[in-house]
């Protein structure tokens, strides 16, 4: 898709004559051979350590298998202990070590740390709170991003690292400040930035009033400087949604924009080998990694086992069985690429409970991620620390700093396996036919997302557990899925699934309607096309805008509060729901595929479908408790259109790349995984056991059938 930032970015580097992240995000995957497979690597801060022990431990990290280490996310007051003043001698001498080790090294930079000094002489630097407070040294990501000043020290300390390592092949590569989490800042620095980002977005303070409804409450301004970030206390009613839905925007822009000026300074110094990334947390609700222009690529954290406990029973020690899976979907195409830049390596010390992960779980998601594109996998981190407030964290190794944990175990066995399997790769291997024919695009937007979740109408609405349930139910079918935006082409993939998709512009509507009369096969949700692209409600019935491309009017919603449950019917079968019902009257040629079967609208339909041009359109108007109904509609969708799925179980997930079959099971029972025959099992047995991996290739596509 043509993207004007991009477009631009690529302008001015070819009048500027810098390389380009526009030029080289089309192609990352050239920094990361295939045949490669995936890298793995770990944290390690020299600075945390003896100077005495560096050698040993990377060494020894090298000896364990790891293909790279990390440096220096945190190291700003090392890097520059006194105001200008840079010391690299130290990070000099520890990239030596790791280079006469045979590792491979990602230097970060030290954003999200800035040095006592820095607040010391310049308190406005950093971050204020909601609550009016300031942050203050002492912990971390306390800047403000939207102040000059910081700006000033972070361009300063990024640029002298460029100057110095830009141009050094031991770096492999560059992580930009550290889970950017794009924290609402309400500093005056903010404040006045987001006053100018307004009179960019609206140009007028008229046009601002429009959108944002400033003739409810007496709320409209007479200038752009009397614009504040909107918050409220406790007991005080809600601001306008338009309000806080443009400030979420601007804070993920503000984000995206601090990641680019580092990305920018260090594309103008560093050979065109070295990759620029940062590492979103898995689920990334403030940032939004579509609105970076000059990043490579973007990675992702993630720590499965941190007390949530979505299957019940003790899967929680196998991880939540969602997250991995989702965002691998959704990093990989942002870019063509995406890598775990921290992965869990055992018990950790920031969640509510900390649990021992099961035997097995580390390796189970070393191997989900390789299945699932990732380019490289990196854990956080090599020792265990000995003081701090992430003492209680497992490292690859213990407070020796020498013993393998459980999980630094498993981290070798899994790089051992990989470096078997590279004898079997095929460079030729091409996407089977079986799976071409399910490709799913999952539509997400952070601004849709914003929106529902400012005016959630019900106390137990969770976006981002409704995004997990149609996102669960696809994957139930064996299906490649990409998250795609509006902006995509969705010809490429037979089946669509926009989930909650409430903030609709026509234009959207009208590339639905064209994607199914194409032969697409579309599955929209509740909430669908509530709100046009200004989150305002057209002047029509609600929902009104989807009922020629549905075919069923929307009469309305409902609702339950407490412990009250619904119930709907389909093929005879009854499901309890509580968070949403959109109630919704068929036209003629539309089926109803599930009914209320309660209160004054009982009968209503509650999801339907009919067909479109060569395609079909589904809508799913209720959200249940356990999500078995939606589950079945969707498959039901593939079956319909005569595709063949897999039915896999909640939690276990069959992954295909460069030729390979990957299974993993985070559910508490084995799974007999759809193996056909003539395939070569490569790792691990069939049934599949919990926290276990399956690896297989298969024969020719005429001998893989369906299963
Ligand atoms: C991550 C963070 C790391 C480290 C880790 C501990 O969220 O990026 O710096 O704190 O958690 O699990």
């Amino acid at each position: 898709m043509r993207n004007p930032q991009r477009a631009l970015t690529a302008l001015l580097s070819a009048l500027l004559g810098w390389p380009c992240a526009a030029q080289q995000a089309s192609a990352p995957k050239a920094f990361f051979p295939k045949a490669d497979l995936m890298p793995v690597g770990v944290y390690y801060y020299p600075e945390q350590w003896p100077r005495g022990q560096w050698a040993r431990d990377l060494q020894n990290i090298r000896k364990l298998g790891f293909d790279f280490t990390h440096f220096a996310e945190f190291a700003w007051t090392y890097l520059e202990p006194r105001e200008g003043h840079f010391d690299f001698a130290w990070l000099d001498a520890a990239i030596a070590e790791a280079h006469a080790a045979g590792l491979k090294v990602i230097l970060c930079t030290p954003s999200p740390a800035p040095p006592a000094w820095m607040g010391e002489k310049h308190p406005d630097i950093y971050l204020v709170g909601q609550d009016g407070r300031r942050r203050e040294h002492g912990t971390r990501a306390n800047g403000s991003l939207s102040n000059a000043r910081f700006h000033a020290y972070v361009d300063r300390v990024v640029t002298a690292l460029a100057k110095r390592y830009g141009r050094d092949a031991r770096i492999w590569g560059w992580q930009v400040d550290n889970e950017p989490g794009a924290e609402p800042d309400f500093s005056p620095s903010a404040r006045s930035a987001f006053q100018r980002w307004l009179k960019q977005r609206y140009g007028t303070v008229d046009k601002l009033n429009e959108v944002w409804g400033g003739s409810f409450w007496s709320l409209r301004y007479a200038a752009f400087s009397e614009v504040r970030p909107p918050s409220a206390i406790a007991g005080e009613d809600r601001p306008s949604p338009h309000a806080l839905l443009d400030f979420q925007r601007f804070t993920a822009d503000t984000q995206a924009a601090f990641l680019d000026r580092q990305a920018t300074i260090l594309k103008r110094h560093c050979l065109p080998s070295q990759w620029i990334t940062t590492n979103y947390t898995n689920v990334t609700q403030g940032s939004d990694p579509r609105r970076t222009t000059a990043i490579d690529f973007p990675t992702f954290t993630y720590y499965p086992v941190s007390g949530s406990n979505a299957l019940g029973g003790q899967t929680f020690r196998q991880g939540n069985p969602y997250r991995m899976a989702e965002a691998l979907d959704y990093f990989r195409p942002i870019a063509g690429t995406t890598g775990v830049m921290e992965l869990q390596p055992g018990q950790v010390n920031w969640a509510p409970t900390n649990p021992k992960p099961a035997p097995g779980a580390v390796r189970m998601w070393i191997w989900h991620a390789f299945g699932g594109g990732s380019s490289l996998v990196c854990t956080y981190r090599y020792r265990q620390p000995r003081f701090g407030s992430e003492m209680y964290h497992e490292g690859i190794v213990g407070l020796d700093g020498l013993t393998p944990s459980q999980g630094g175990s498993e981290f070798i066995q899994a790089m051992q396996e990989l470096r078997k399997l590279k004898a079997e790769f095929d460079p030729s291997a091409a996407l089977p036919p079986k799976l071409a024919a399910r490709r799913t695009a999952l539509l997400w937007s952070h601004d849709n997302f914003w929106d529902l979740e400012a005016q959630k109408q019900s106390e137990g609405w969770s976006t981002w557990r409704h995004r997990s349930l149609y996102a669960s139910a696809v994957k139930s079918t064996g299906a490649p899925m990409d998250f795609v935006r509006e902006t995509d082409d969705f010809s490429a993939y037979p089946f669509l699934v926009a989930p909650a998709y409430q903030l609709a512009s026509p234009q959207l509507i009208e590339k639905w309607r064209r994607y199914a009369e194409g032969g697409g096969h579309l599955i929209l949700t509740c909430r669908s096309a509530q709100k046009n692209e200004l989150s305002h409600f057209p002047e029509a019935p609600l929902g009104g805008r989807l009922d020629s491309l549905i075919g069923a009017r929307l009469q309305g919603f409902d609702t339950l509060p407490g412990a009250v449950t619904g119930s709907v019917t389909a093929q005879g079968q009854a499901h309890a729901w509580r968070v949403w019902g959109d109630l919704l009257r068929p036209a003629e040629g539309t089926l109803s595929l599930a009914a209320y079967a309660q209160a004054f609208y009982a009968g209503a339909a509650a999801a339907i479908t009919r067909p479109l041009g060569k395609g079909s359109v589904t809508y799913i108007g209720v959200e249940t408790l356990d999500g078995a109904l939606e589950r079945s509609l969707v498959r039901g969708v593939y079956q319909a259109a005569g595709v063949p799925i897999e039915d896999l179980p909640k939690g276990v997930y069959v992954e295909w790349r460069d030729g390979f079959f990957v299974g993993v099971n985070y559910a508490g029972s084995a799974a007999a995984l759809p193996v056909p025959a003539g395939s070569r099992v490569l790792l691990g047995q069939n049934p599949l056991e919990p926290a276990q991996v399956l690896v297989w290739k298969e024969g020719t596509p005429s001998s893989a059938g369906p299963q």
